[in-house]
């Protein structure tokens, strides 16, 4: 595979900070370009970011020094430098469209970590192990955006990064007719560690704006079909969803109850999740995990604290399946918020792109 020069626009934010640490050696992209704020422009990566890294890792070496450019007033020049970009900023959503498709029209492709474009109708919303195929609808995005090789594609939200993948691989065969998740999600989510959340401390709160309604929409877009020029999200199943904001650095945790079509036994669901291979997997990508779902028959697994780094925070691991008095079975999910769910999904889906060749 050949290398690709990238850029990071949102460079100082704690998803920028994650996709800094995954691309510092990664084997196919070479970052060359760290945007942010006007606040950070012009200053030294390290010290732009200065007390806000929150990773455990230190600052890579190889881009500690690189001078963090403005992300708004530099999109020609930052595209005129790299093949792609990751975008990942805390902007209103309208400025983070008109931002990202910027880009886009300087013929730079947007891998993008923000919720502002999920649901334009030909922008790709992607989980590489579920719906790759969805990458496909590239050309008329392009076609709109009157572009050779600009475009966006996004990752879905992180909470559902826990579910949705255990239940993608039961969907076909046994028919999903209705879910009711609760999810109870790390405060790097938000942006924040112990230390600029001290309020979380002994505490839950049970809201996190925008959340439940992404939650409960975003996975029928993951299950959508190209029609034409666009993404038609599936009809069902129902999801309704409470999302709570606790206590935890980095792992989202869900709590799943569903109702089949067709019921499944216990052992055919968990030889389903044991089976399940994707694209990423068959393609060998390089930040793919090797199994994508890990079942723990521990009662007390999965534990954001002990689980959250199964294969490098790119796997999802589930626990307690059981059957349900109400819905026909129960069960958790865990994933790492900001590796499968945001940088490292990201990662993954840049990958899938490059090996379709759509950085070409
Ligand atoms: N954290 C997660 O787990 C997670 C998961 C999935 C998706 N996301 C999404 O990823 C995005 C970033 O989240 P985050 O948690 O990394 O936020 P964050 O820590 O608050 O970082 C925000 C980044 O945006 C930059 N920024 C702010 N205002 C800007 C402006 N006017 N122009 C250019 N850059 C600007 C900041 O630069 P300065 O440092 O210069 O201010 C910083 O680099 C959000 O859309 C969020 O919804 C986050």
């Amino acid at each position: 595979m050949k290398k690709y020069n990238v850029g990071i626009i949102g460079a100082t934010g704690m998803v920028g900070q994650r996709f800094s640490l995954l691309l510092s050696h990664h084997p196919w992209f070479n970052v060359v370009a760290l945007a942010a704020s006007p606040r950070s422009a012009g200053k030294r990566y390290e010290e732009a970011v200065g007390a806000k890294w929150a990773m455990t890792s230190p600052i890579p070496e190889n881009l500690k020094d690189l001078i963090v450019m403005d992300a708004t007033a530099d999109v020609e020049k930052i595209a005129g430098m790299v093949d792609f970009v990751f975008c990942a900023v805390d902007m209103k959503k309208d400025e983070i469209k008109a931002l990202e498709e910027r880009y886009a029209k300087a013929e730079c492709p947007v891998v993008s970590n923000n919720s502002a474009h999920r649901f334009t109708p030909d922008v790709p919303m992607v989980v590489p192990e579920i719906n790759p195929e969805h990458i496909d609808i590239i050309p008329a995005q392009r076609k709109r955006l009157g572009t050779n090789r600009g475009f966006v594609a996004v990752k879905s939200n992180c909470s559902l990064q826990s579910y949705v993948p255990a239940l993608h691989p039961l969907k076909d065969e046994f028919g999903i007719d209705r879910v009711l998740v609760c999810t109870y999600q790390a405060i790097s989510g938000a942006g924040k560690t112990f230390d600029t959340m001290p309020e979380i401390v002994d505490n839950v709160i049970p809201y996190i704006g925008g959340e439940e309604e992404k939650s409960e929409q975003e996975p029928l877009k993951l299950w959508g079909k190209i029609e034409g020029d666009h993404i038609e999200s599936a009809k069902e199943p129902l999801f309704t969803a409470q999302c709570f904001r606790v206590p935890v650095s980095d792992g989202h945790t869900a709590a799943v109850f569903v109702k089949f079509k067709k019921k499944p036994t216990k052992e055919q669901i968990l030889e389903a999740w044991k089976n399940f291979k994707g694209v990423p997997q068959e393609c060998n990508l390089p930040s793919a995990p090797k199994q994508f779902l890990h079942y723990f028959e521990e009662d007390n697994r999965p534990q954001a604290k002990l689980d959250r780094m199964i294969e490098n925070g790119m796997a999802v691991s589930v626990g307690r399946l059981r059957e349900d008095n109400q819905y026909d079975y129960k069960f958790a999910c865990l994933s790492h918020n900001t590796l499968r769910g945001a940088a490292g999904g990201a990662v993954l889906l840049a990958e899938l792109l490059a090996e379709k060749g759509y950085f070409d």
